[in-house]
């Protein structure tokens, strides 16, 4: 049965995908189904999408009564889940105004727009971003990728766009100019391999930027909205961006992305400056809303900075009793484990066993599952892994 569906899609969709042979039905609570009934431990949630899991109550009840009511109106006029969403986004945060959209890409197009906006009362235009980056697929967050295998074939791409090194500050300060309107990065580093920024480099980032007037944006698309264990990843590192660019954790599941930025560089756009058809729509509001009030109480944030402390322990043991993987890296839920042998074999393996893990570049595994994973579930993706690891050392 779902073999067939597997020849269908690939008769169907575009070939960019690469999908393993696995039709996901249904889930609950952090696990999935596929089509012949077969259980898997996700340890992937929709790559750091799905935080609350599957099935969640009072974020199914929220939009389906939402539903009930209205499910979509155009921004040129109000709805309440769109109001009370940003309202509890600003309460939460250091910014004051925020711009819904529907992605990730969505949302570093529009600080790109909005921080050229502010620049322009100067005439600046350039961006800083950093090698080895992600930022999504569309023409201006993809020329902000500073990674050749995602931009070579789009070229040309946005003009004004320079590269430093991620946690290297002299090679980014080097490249700042009259003309630098904004620095972008990502405080861990996802698509690139996991890496975490230091926090001497983003406090001289900050720095530069409060000294050049120059707009300071954090792309926590994958690392936002509590897999840090802290609502924003800004927190954990208590140095705070100009704008904020959020999307994947923000609906739980459902599509919706946003920034938000301190008003002084909000106020830069105006009328016709931008828009989004979608963006704060009252059905992806309703789900962010339920999101947020549940990803922004401090016990539901100490069991995930506890038990993420105890997933990094298990993979640090892992470590110590398998020559194939070389490092362990990453924050809360964002961890990766390097391998030095490409990881595709691994995963496959995994999987036929019941847990589901995604990579992140040729030899490196991703661990970014829901964040209501609960020790239990530690133990059980830890005891397929080390067994399918075992299942290559007596392979030889
Ligand atoms: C840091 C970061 N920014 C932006 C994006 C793009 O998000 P989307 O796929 O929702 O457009 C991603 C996606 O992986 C990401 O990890």
């Amino acid at each position: 049965m779902e073999k067939n569906w597997i020849h269908q899609g690939k008769n169907l969709f575009m070939n960019v995908y690469k999908q393993k042979d696995l039709v996901i039905d249904h889930g609950h609570g952090v696990y999935l189904w596929d089509m012949n009934g077969n259980k898997y431990l996700d340890f992937v949630s929709g790559v750091a999408v799905n935080s609350l899991g599957y099935k969640d109550k009072e974020w199914m009840d929220s939009i389906v009564e939402q539903l009930n009511k209205i499910h979509h109106c155009s921004n040129i006029y109000w709805n309440k889940p769109s109001i009370e969403l940003a309202k509890a986004l600003v309460s939460k945060s250091e910014f004051e105004k925020v711009f819904f959209v529907n992605s990730g890409t969505e949302a570093v197009e529009a600080a790109i727009k909005l921080s050229r906006k502010y620049g322009l009362k100067d005439g600046k235009n350039e961006i800083i971003a950093m090698k080895n980056s992600f930022h999504g697929r569309t023409l201006g967050a993809l020329s902000v990728t500073g990674q050749g295998k995602y931009q070579n074939s789009f070229k040309p791409l946005i003009p004004n766009i320079k590269f430093g090194e991620f946690n290297d500050f002299e090679s980014v300060k080097k490249l700042v100019n009259k003309n630098t309107c904004a620095i972008i990065v990502e405080p861990i580093q996802g698509e690139g391999g996991i890496h975490v920024a230091t926090k001497e480099f983003l406090q001289d980032l900050r720095e530069l930027c409060t000294k050049e007037d120059i707009v300071l944006i954090y792309d926590e698309v994958q690392c936002g909205i509590g897999r840090t264990g802290y609502l924003f990843a800004y927190e954990y590192f208590n140095i705070c961006p100009d704008i904020i660019c959020m999307a994947k954790g923000l609906g739980g599941g459902f599509p919706i992305g946003a920034i938000m930025a301190k008003e002084k560089i909000a106020s830069a756009f105006t009328p016709g400056d931008h828009g989004c058809t979608f963006g704060g729509n009252p059905l992806a509001t309703s789900a962010g809303k339920v999101v947020i009030e549940k990803l922004s109480r401090e016990d539901m944030l100490n069991i995930i900075r506890e038990n993420s402390k105890l997933l990094y322990d298990e993979l640090e043991k892992l470590k110590k009793d398998n020559d194939l993987i070389s490092s362990i890296r990453g924050l809360g839920y964002m961890l990766g484990v390097e391998f030095n042998i490409p990881v595709g074999g691994i995963i496959d393996n995994c999987k036929d066993k019941g847990l589901l893990l995604v990579g992140a570049g040729e030899k490196v595994i991703r661990i970014v599952p829901p964040l209501i994973i609960e020790k239990e579930h530690i133990y059980e993706g830890i005891g397929i892994l080390k067994d399918v690891l075992g299942g290559m050392k007596d392979d030889g």
